[in-house]
């Protein structure tokens, strides 16, 4: 695809070539991202970050990542404090906001509302995560996770075992994870929900149509034996009906130690689009899992960045010019250290 002045809407715009440029570009952002380096390369540009939707890692990764590239961000925070609560429309939204930012990141409640905002946007929109339907930039990080942490055990993505975890019904990160892994090989894809949250079955047909072999199921115990990915996710309380709905499947497939030891081969590694559900009912991944060498969750989350920044530069068109407008850092930097 042609990434200069694209929307970021939805993973299915990508083929296995643009993955891998992500993933490259990704790569070359780690000095960047580990402030060894800085780069002034957007400079003066203006990233527009509009969170109608409750975000610690998309907003504050996004913006940290335009940051990183030089680039300044305006926010908007939930529907309170913006113009739709008096009735404003996406679309006149849209036309306005475009004429403040040179790109724009955006979270909203509903299924299609970003499309539907970049229809009448004037600059690139890259999607935060609509609704249930689709969170494209978080399957490209957990993508990228999975493959920096197979790598390190001589396995690449083609091959891949996974196993999907918690409420498949409203987890966007699992639907656009799955419609990505429809672009790799002789993936093996694990589906543990209760029957009532479910994968959607268009997606488990998209992935069986890419020839991949799923397995769906609402046992835990023995659907992590032969994995390399527990990919947990939290009951989507937001979605529902009410609390007391999502309360019958909270805490349903809880990971631990005890469990993992048990269960899991060794090197198992432990994935989740964060924030777990730590409250003593629900407990997804239990704390007894953080000195857990295999508990990739905070890698996962830190490599936001980079895949944040990648997609930047290419949206943006300045990939080849990042190093060109570089130099060294002067500030103590703990993350160096590391
Ligand atoms: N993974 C993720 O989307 O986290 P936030 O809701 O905190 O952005």
């Amino acid at each position: 695809m042609n990434f200069t002045g694209a929307h970021i809407l939805s993973i299915k715009q990508f083929e296995r070539v643009d993955i891998q440029r992500i993933f490259d570009v990704a790569d070359a952002m780690e000095p960047y991202a580990l402030r060894r380096k800085m780069t002034r390369v957007l400079e003066g540009a203006i990233l527009g970050n509009m969170f109608f939707e409750p975000s610690t890692r998309t907003r504050v990764s996004f913006g940290a990542a335009f940051n990183l590239l030089g680039g300044n961000v305006r926010e908007t925070t939930g529907f309170e404090s913006s113009s739709i609560t008096k009735g404003e429309s996406l679309y006149d939204t849209a036309r306005v906001l475009s004429g403040y930012s040179d790109v724009i990141c955006m979270r909203h409640p509903q299924s299609g509302s970003v499309a539907e905002f970049a229809e009448a946007s004037r600059v690139p929109v890259i999607n935060g995560g609509d609704g249930a339907n689709e969170h494209p930039s978080q399957a490209l990080l957990d993508l990228y996770t999975i493959r920096k942490e197979l790598r390190s055990k001589g396995r690449s993505i083609d091959g891949l075992r996974i196993a999907m975890i918690g409420d498949l019904k409203h987890g966007r990160t699992v639907h656009s994870l799955c419609k990505l892994l429809c672009v790799f090989n002789n993936v093996q894809v694990v589906l543990v929900s209760p029957k009532e949250l479910a994968m959607p079955e268009s997606i488990v047909e998209e992935l069986r149509n890419a020839g991949h072999a799923v397995t769906v199921t609402d046992d835990l115990t023995t659907s992590i034996s032969h994995i390399d990915i527990a990919y947990s996710t939290r009951i989507q309380e937001e979605r529902f009906n009410s609390k007391d709905e999502a309360d019958m499947y909270r805490g349903r497939f809880r990971l631990n130690q005890a469990i993992y030891t048990q269960y899991c081969e060794p090197n198992t590694v432990i994935m989740h689009p964060l924030p777990r559900d730590s409250r003593a009912d629900a407990n997804e991944l239990d704390n007894d899992l953080n000195q857990n060498p295999n508990l990739a969750i905070f890698r996962q989350a830190d490599n936001g960045v980079l895949v944040r920044m990648a997609l930047f530069a290419l949206v943006l068109d300045v990939v080849a010019d990042v190093d060109k407008h570089s130099r060294e850092v002067a500030w103590y930097n703990s993350l160096r250290q590391n």
